[in-house]
Order: C-alpha cells, then sequence, then structure tokens
C-alpha cells in the first residue's frame, strides 16, 4: 500500500504545526510528533495513555542528524549507523540541550533511530527535525503493526494515520546503549547482539544491569488481554492446547514457524485472539537465536504481565 503524495504532504504540514500522526516504520507504526514541540509530545503522552517520565526515540532521516541530537558521540555509533542505519537500531547516546526533558525523562540521555521505511523516510526528510514516534498503541498494550491497529487504538485522537500496509519487521528496534565503555542491548530486536559485535570487532553486552530505565521492560508491556501461555516446542504447545480443549476453554494456538514471518504477525495474532474473545494464547516460541532472541522478550514479558489474575492453566 503507497499513501498518496499529498497525503505524506499533510503529514508534514501536520508535524510542522503541531499536530500527531501516526505513520508506518519498517518495526512497528510510531506515533509522531515534533520532538522540539512541547504541546505536540505532550498531546502523543496523553493520546497514548503514556506516564510522564518515560522516554520516548527521536526519529530522524539519517546518520548526519546524529550530532544535532547527541553529544560526545562514540565511534562505535559512527560505525553501527553506517552499517544499520537507516533500519530497526536505536542508539542511546549523551544528549544535547536539544533533548529536553520531556523526550529523555529527565536523563542525560537520548534515543535516536533513523528508520528505514519508504514513508517513515521520506516524511523525515521533508519534515528536516526530530520525530518522536512511540508505538503507536495504548500504553502497555501490544505494538500496531497495521493501521486498522492504530485505528482501533487511539482512532479519532489521531490527527492523521499513514497507511502503509502492515510493517515488515512486526517487532520494535533494537535499543542499544552506547553511553558506557561496553554497548548494551536493552532491548533487543532484528539487529541481534551478534550483529552489533561483528560490526564493532567487541563484545556487546545483554541488557540486565544497567541503570538506565526502559519502561519497555516492565513486564506490563506488550501484552494481550488473554493469558500467553508458552511452550518449548510444537509437541508441548499441542498437549497445552488439547488440555485447555478438554477444558472448554476459549483459546488460540499461536506456532512458530519461520521466525520472521512469526515476528512479522505475531502482534497482529495477539490482537486477533483478543477479539475473537479468547482466554488463553498458547504459543510455542521460537529458538533463542537471531531475531528470537527479541521474539521471546517480548513473549516472556506478555506472559508474566498478569501476575494477579487466576491461572488458565489446563486441568484445573
Ligand atoms: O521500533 C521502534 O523503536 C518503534 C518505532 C515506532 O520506531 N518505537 C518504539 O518506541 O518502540 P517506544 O516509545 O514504544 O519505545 C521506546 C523505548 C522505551 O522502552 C524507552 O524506555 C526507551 O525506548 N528509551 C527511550 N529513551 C531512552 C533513554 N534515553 N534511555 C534508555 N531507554 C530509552
Ligand atoms: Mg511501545
Amino acid at each position: 500500500m503507497k499513501p498518496s503524495q499529498p497525503e505524506i504532504e499533510r503529514a508534514v504540514e501536520l508535524l510542522r504545526t503541531g499536530g500527531v500522526v501516526a505513520f508506518p516504520t519498517e518495526t512497528v507504526y510510531g506515533l509522531g510528533a515534533d520532538a522540539e514541540n512541547a504541546d505536540a509530545v505532550r498531546r502523543v503522552y496523553a493520546i497514548k495513555g503514556r506516564p510522564p517520565g518515560h522516554p520516548v526515540i527521536v526519529h530522524v532521516a539519517d546518520a548526519e542528524q546524529l550530532d544535532v541530537w547527541a553529544r560526545e558521540i562514540p565511534q562505535s555509533a559512527r560505525t553501527l549507523a553506517q552499517r544499520f542505519w537507516p533500519g530497526p537500531l536505536t542508539f542511546v547516546l549523551k544528549r544535547t540541550p536539544r533533548a529536553s526533558d520531556m523526550l529523555t525523562g529527565g536523563q542525560d540521555t537520548v534515543a535516536v533511530r533513523a528508520p528505514s521505511h519508504p514513508i517513515a523516510q521520506e516524511i523525515l526528510r521533508r519534515f528536516g527535525g526530530g520525530v518522536i514516534a512511540p508505538s503507536a498503541n495504548r500504553f502497555g498494550t501490544v505494538s500496531a503493526t497495521r493501521a486498522e491497529h492504530v485505528a482501533a487504538d487511539l482512532g479519532s485522537a489521531v490527527d492523521l494515520i499513514v497507511d502503509g500496509g502492515p510493517t515488515t519487521i512486526g517487532i520494535e528496534s533494537t535499543i542499544v546503549d552506547l553511553t558506557r565503555d561496553a554497548p548494551a542491548i536493552l532491548r533487543p530486536g532484528a539487529i541481534t547482539r551478534e550483529q552489533l559485535a561483528a560490526a564493532l570487532g567487541t563484545p556487546v553486552r545483554e541488557s540486565g544491569d544497567s541503570a538506565v530505565r526502559v519502561p519497555g521492560s516492565l513486564p506490563s508491556h506488550y501484552a494481550p488481554r488473554a493469558r500467553i501461555v508458552l511452550a518449548d516446542d510444537d509437541r508441548q504447545g499441542a498437549v497445552l492446547a488439547c488440555a485447555l480443549e478438554t477444558s472448554g476453554r476459549r483459546f488460540r494456538l499461536i506456532g512458530s514457524e519461520d521466525v520472521e514471518k512469526f515476528a512479522r504477525e505475531l502482534y497482529d495474532r495477539l490482537r486477533e485472539a483478543d477479539r475473537e474473545g479468547a482466554e488463553a494464547i498458547v504459543v510455542v516460541l521460537p529458538p533463542p537465536t537471531g531475531l528470537g532472541i527479541a521474539v521471546r522478550d517480548r513473549l516472556m514479558r506478555a506472559a508474566g504481565a498478569k501476575p494477579n489474575e487466576g491461572s488458565v492453566r489446563p486441568r484445573e
């Protein structure tokens, strides 16, 4: 699907005048606003229902804009930008004064990413400045990978939804913290730790012990309404499904085939299961390699997000 030229122009005009525009990136849809317009940024937080203090990613057209938002940029950022930008990779760097507290959650760091989606690229190039674009879903729910998801979640609160069809990657960008001695992944994504390490020629740490705040790592993130039941392989998935079937529960079984297709369709399937009123979603986890690491990360969070609800384990 390709939006018309006037629609892209309208998106840019809206951004210039403080509007809020949802647009596709290669990972998920973003809820865009001028990063330097405090009112527009506030509106994005309000529309998402996102608590203040949660930092957002500043989206830019290319690596030339890095210096606008970040200072003391290490060589590692230049190398990774050269290799992976535009693409599904976000850097956390020390901020310049242009990155206000509202964007950074009051931290001295800023997250920056240049998305590769042609529509995102065109909007960013024409707009010229930085655009905040948190995932275009209500806070705490599954990200939007289709324009219809954005419409269902946020609908008329948004000034414009640019429909670019389903996104190609389907899960959010890799976030790498480059402010410390060793690069550390704060959120796994399509660009893997191995790819980053190979490009840099140095080890890259997995997330976990960082003092930086990544609210995306709260367990309540990425969760559908239905309880997620994880299976390690097809066989276990079938056993769990069978037990749910026997107990008369409404459920959905999501198998893990090709991991790229799985990631691309995951959020749509979770949303679909919710629409069907499923009580449980049995998901067969992909192996923990490559993109599978990011997919497992989101699923574990989704599965761990309902600590206070009654269990729908089979046979109870
Ligand atoms: O793929 C993506 O990154 C999508 C598309 C639309 O670009 N955007 C996205 O944005 O996932 P959002 O706001 O849903 O998630 C941004 C994540 C949050 O977990 C936030 O905590 C983290 O980035 N983040 C932002 N600024 C940060 C900072 N200065 N330090 C550490 N984490 C930061
Ligand atoms: Mg999000």
